[in-house]
């Protein structure tokens, strides 16, 4: 079996949310960990993908520096992990337009991402958009070849598995498929990439319990930052949207949704504090808050929550003020990218040469 290699990227959207950490990051520190010393790790905060949508400048700047910051206060080492901004890297751009003219715009049109960010209906053609500001006008092109980029990113790297989460297992498996077809066509020059699926932890809206957690949502008090103090978590927490159901409290997903929610959210986020409880499952911890008074149930999930992200939001902060004395992030992100175009560069030199150039 060759080495592995593990490559995947996150938007840089600031400092992340529990969603974000439970369902990605998490998993990135842990896969970091448990490697074997010949695995190499590339995680790369994917700013060319951001643009997708219009972002203003110097936000972007700014939480490209949180995203950085807080994927190592979440654990990821640079010693261990090969750390980078996909803009740094030119080579991605450029893989992907040799990707492109090998794309099927059929394939692309059959993706649902862009057709749910657009509001199209799910089974839709690109070319039928309904006459909005939605309309083909407005569709920009990199939206639409979002997928291509996305492949680009994983075969730079000869990747060999890639930690995402459900939503994005289709746009793995068009990157195997365009792997195969230009093999077939130029040579075996690209590794088709297997699929790490994230558990499914999907971390709900603390406002709206039926959606989940996420970063666009207006109301900020529908989601936990892993900067966010104890006293923060509290508030937060207190004023969660839960249910009017009377009596003990219950792990019932379905029927108690908001309830179901701040139970898993603990319970994830001090999963070996959990076990030493002898606790192996969120039920088991409702089970242990039972007879809790409701004033009293909330405080206890803000205690384990907040207690579990303190070591956290302390590295977050230590990094931001490192970086403001030596300028510490930048040294971070370029020693990150100059060791992914160590292995970028060779690998499209080889593929341009076996297009003819
Ligand atoms: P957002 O939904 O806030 O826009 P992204 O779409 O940028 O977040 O997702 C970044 C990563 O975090 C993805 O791997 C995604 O699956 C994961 N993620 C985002 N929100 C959640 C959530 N509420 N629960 C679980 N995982 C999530
Ligand atoms: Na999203």
């Amino acid at each position: 079996n060759p080495p592995k290699r593990i490559f995947s990227g996150i938007q840089p959207t600031g400092i992340p949310h529990l969603g974000n950490y439970l369902g990605a990051l998490r998993q990135w520190v842990k896969l970091q960990n448990e490697a074997k010393a010949s695995t190499t790790l590339l995680f790369s905060i994917v700013d060319l993908h951001a643009i997708t949508v219009r972002q203003d400048a110097s936000t972007l700047f700014q939480m490209r520096k949180q995203m950085l910051a807080s994927l190592l206060a979440v654990g990821l080492d640079p010693s261990k992990s090969i750390l980078f901004c996909q803009s740094a890297v030119l080579q991605h751009a450029e893989l992907m337009w040799m990707l492109s003219c090998n794309a099927s715009v059929g394939y692309l049109s059959r993706m649902t991402q862009w057709k749910s960010k657009l509001n199209l209906r799910p089974n839709a053609s690109p070319f039928d958009a309904p006459p909005s500001s939605n309309s083909r006008e407005a569709l920009k092109l990199g939206l639409f070849s979002y997928p291509v980029l996305q492949a680009a990113d994983i075969l730079l790297y000869n990747t060999t598995h890639v930690p995402v989460g459900e939503d994005q297992s289709q746009h793995v498996e068009f990157t195997r498929e365009l792997a195969t077809g230009f093999n077939h066509a130029f040579g075996d020059l690209l590794v088709p990439p297997q699929t790490i699926l994230s558990p499914a932890k999907r971390v709900m809206s603390l406002k709206q319990p039926h959606k989940k957690m996420s970063k666009s949502a207006v109301n900020e008090g529908s989601r936990i930052l892993i900067s966010d103090t104890q006293e923060v978590v509290e508030e937060k927490i207190k004023v969660a949207v839960t249910d009017s159901v009377q009596g003990d409290i219950t792990y019932e997903p379905k029927m108690r949704p908001g309830v179901a929610n701040l139970i898993n959210i603990a319970f994830y986020m001090d999963e070996s504090g959990m076990q030493q409880r002898g606790l192996a499952s969120p039920e088991q911890l409702a089970q242990t808050m039972q007879h809790l008074a409701f004033q009293d149930w909330k405080p206890a999930i803000a205690d384990i929550i907040g207690k579990s992200l303190a070591p956290i939001r302390e590295r977050y902060m230590d990094i931001m003020e490192r970086d403001r004395q030596e300028q510490y992030l930048g040294k971070v992100q370029k020693d990150g990218a100059s060791r992914a175009k160590a292995i970028a560069e060779p690998n499209l030199r080889r593929i341009k040469n076996a297009m003819g150039m």
